[in-house]
């Protein structure tokens, strides 16, 4: 099971002492049951590393300019210089940067390059409100994965985020029954269209410790991209205890 703390535009030197609790819960992780990620800001992944690079927790960005080799591009970031801090993966196409205008084409383009300069991808899809009450979720995956993932060699570098876009911070998750349709959904498309047979598919979307009873029910589900509750370690700690421990 994945465990990945997305901080979005959160956290400054002083956090890097939440980690320690969650350190310590690193050390029980006896039979690799779980894998925890952080992606902190940029300004934090050179921190994140060094703290963490004696233990098994690994650290990500959460997005970068499509470009793989450095370039004048004032205030961007690229996945060359990401891997360069000791990074190993990326969040694409989350909808708070799709919203911002980022088109699939563009994240076709920073998962190629992100995967040229080996990093891994969490790749983010997912519908609005709207979409959904239309019954077009389906062909909005479609898309998303279809045109994200066009001519992308090296797909098992790749981990797929479902995370609805009416759910993300609003504390509202799917229903249990919707959740197991979109995710075999996803595997299902991932498999026949991308001869993925393992793909690798977790839930985002107000995860916290309360709703983690119902999410856990859903057994498909390798993993949880969390927002907000995971700037709290004890939060973050009991989200995974109550899952895998
Ligand atoms: P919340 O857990 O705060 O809803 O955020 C989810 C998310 O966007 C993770 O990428």
């Amino acid at each position: 099971m994945y465990y990945i703390a997305n901080w979005k535009m959160f956290g400054d030197k002083k956090s890097l002492n939440s980690l320690n609790k969650v350190i310590k819960l690193s050390k029980i992780n006896k039979n690799n049951k779980f894998k925890l990620i952080y992606c902190p800001p940029y300004t934090l992944l050179d921190l994140f590393y060094k703290k963490l690079k004696n233990t098994s927790i690994e650290v990500g960005a959460q997005n970068c300019h499509e470009n793989e080799i450095y370039g004048a591009y004032t205030g961007s970031i690229n996945s060359k210089m990401i891997k360069n801090v000791g990074a190993k993966y990326v969040i694409i196409g989350h909808s708070e940067n799709r919203s911002d205008g980022e088109s699939d084409i563009l994240i076709n383009k920073k998962i190629k390059s992100s995967i040229k300069n080996g990093l891994k991808i969490i790749f983010c899809i997912g519908e609005t409100l709207s979409q959904r009450k239309k019954k077009l979720t389906n062909k909005i995956l479609t898309n998303q994965i279809t045109k994200g993932l066009s001519n992308v060699k090296k797909l098992s570098n790749v981990l797929f985020a479902y995370e609805p876009i009416w759910s993300i911070g609003t504390g509202v998750i799917p229903n249990k029954d919707d959740l197991e349709k979109d995710i075999i959904f996803i595997k299902n498309k991932l498999r026949n269209n991308f001869k993925l047979k393992n793909a690798k598919v977790l839930y985002g979307g107000s995860v916290n410790p309360k709703n983690i009873a119902i999410l856990k029910k859903i057994n498909i589900i390798d993993g949880f991209l969390v927002g907000g509750a995971s700037q709290d370690s004890k939060k973050f700690i009991d989200i995974v205890k109550k899952t895998v421990i």
